[in-house]
């Protein structure tokens, strides 16, 4: 698959099946991440691989903040499945301080972002399917994973291979919509 076909078919998977992940998959979705560009190339990221299926039970229901969804009208975090279901979970953590902030913006997102792409899409490649988790109470997720206060939890990436087709995914704005050529023009 080359690198257009992979950004233009890869889908958020939010129904796994329980085939194993091959240790050697997960190598290469870890070193796809591990690749990423980085602010001053300093590699903010680090990851928690959770396996145990008691653990990614807890992660899955700690998926669902009230203070969220039930003002949206959901009752469960899309995703809350998927993190019980896929055989791994992918914490993706970050160092503040391992990353630029200038003008107030705060650039190790920016790093977690390419770096989490390239996992998506690493994952994708190898057959297998992931979807980014923002939403989850990254207080209580923290202390059950035992990660240090002064780390951000970024997202959750379940892991594994798709149970069922991957479906078109939801439209994407016109470029139109997006792309200002030369100056801003509304
Ligand atoms: C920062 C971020 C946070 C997200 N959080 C959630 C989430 O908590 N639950 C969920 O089901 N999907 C979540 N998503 C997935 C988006 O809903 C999905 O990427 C979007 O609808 C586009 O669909 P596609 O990934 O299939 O192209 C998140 C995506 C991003 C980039």
């Amino acid at each position: 698959m080359n690198t257009l076909d992979a950004i233009k078919s890869r889908r958020s998977v939010r129904k796994f099946s329980d085939r194993a992940v091959e240790p050697e998959k997960l190598q290469a979705v870890l070193e796809a991440a591990q690749q990423a560009p980085s602010w001053a190339n300093m590699q903010c990221w680090r990851f928690v691989v959770v396996t145990d299926p008691a653990v990614r039970a807890r992660i899955s229901d700690l998926s669902y903040v009230e203070t969220y969804f039930a003002t949206r009208g959901y009752s469960s975090n899309p995703a809350q499945k998927a993190l019980a279901e896929a055989p791994v979970v992918i914490v993706a953590c970050a160092d503040p301080t391992e990353s630029g902030s200038l003008r107030g913006q705060q650039y190790y997102l920016a790093d977690m972002g390419i770096a989490t792409q390239n996992l998506m899409l690493a994952a994708h490649e190898v057959g297998l399917g992931s979807v980014f988790v923002g939403v989850f109470n990254e207080e209580e997720l923290g202390e059950l994973l035992e990660i240090p206060p002064d780390i951000r939890i970024v997202g959750l990436f379940p892991l594994g291979y798709p149970r069922g087709e991957l479906k078109g995914g939801p439209p994407r704005k016109s470029l139109e919509q997006i792309v200002h050529y030369e100056k801003w023009k509304s």
